[in-house]
């Protein structure tokens, strides 16, 4: 069982990474985008406002992100955890690191995928995500087989996130650089960091997590 972290601006490719090893190992994916993205379409006051900080690109509250990832932890089974766009502060990290202690499990690697900010542009605004199983694709580097059709569950529901567009992506990628980028030296220090060169084609990048995996 090995629990990790995708450490990484928007786009670098973690929700890519985390769903290869899903498939490959069995292993928990626990994103919180997308729990976020699943409590703004429940329609609650709490769904509209957290809808609100995500379309602006900031980071919604750290109680609310480490209550959904405590919520997870205690219940859901499998193969490890992938930790996907969490934590994303300090204090996150500090919760993270409490939290796995009192459910009696270790962190074993912190992997940061590093993309230069024009490739992040680049890759965000051609994102296409299917609203069933949530494959991801790319307009130009990874479209569907057949146009409008999810390759692997036939649905024609795709789209576009309320978020992937320039201007929102510019204040992700601050929020990034301002609160989340200090958690590299954190996990440096530790010893647990292993950085990856996320601009490499996407197999490259399995293999390079998959060796730190199997290190772990
Ligand atoms: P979240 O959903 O976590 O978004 P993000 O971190 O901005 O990351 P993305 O999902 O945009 O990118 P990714 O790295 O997963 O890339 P992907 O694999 O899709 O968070 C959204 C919002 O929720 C935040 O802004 C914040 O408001 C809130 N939030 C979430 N967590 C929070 C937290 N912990 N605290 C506070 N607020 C929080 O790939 C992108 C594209 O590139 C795809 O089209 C893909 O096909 C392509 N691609 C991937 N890999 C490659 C490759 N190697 N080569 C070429 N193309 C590639």
């Amino acid at each position: 069982m090995v629990n990790v972290i995708l450490l990484g601006p928007p786009g670098a490719g973690k929700g890519t990474q985390a769903k290869r090893l899903v498939d490959g190992r069995g292993m928990v994916q626990l994103s919180t985008g997308d729990m976020l993205r699943e409590a703004r379409s429940s329609g609650t006051g709490m769904g509209r406002r957290v809808a609100q900080v995500m379309d602006r690109g900031e980071l919604v509250t750290d109680d609310i992100v480490i209550g959904l990832i405590e919520e997870k932890l205690t219940h859901a089974r499998g193969a490890g955890f992938i930790f996907d766009g969490f934590p994303r502060t300090l204090p996150q990290a500090d919760a993270l690191g409490r939290l796995l202690d009192k459910v009696g499990q270790r962190l074993d690697a912190v992997i940061e995928m590093q993309v230069d900010d024009a490739a992040l542009v680049a890759r965000i605004t051609g994102r296409v995500t299917c609203g069933v199983c949530g494959a991801v694709y790319h307009d130009r580097t990874h479209p569907t087989r057949q146009p409008g059709v999810c390759d692997v569950c036939g649905s024609t529901d795709l789209r576009r996130r309320a978020d992937d567009n320039e201007a929102s992506l510019r204040q992700r990628l601050m929020e990034y650089y301002k609160k989340t980028s200090p958690l590299i030296g954190y996990y440096y220090a530790k010893g647990q960091l292993t950085t990856v060169d996320g601009l490499a084609e996407v197999e490259v990048v399995a293999e390079a997590v998959r060796r730190v995996l199997d290190k772990g």
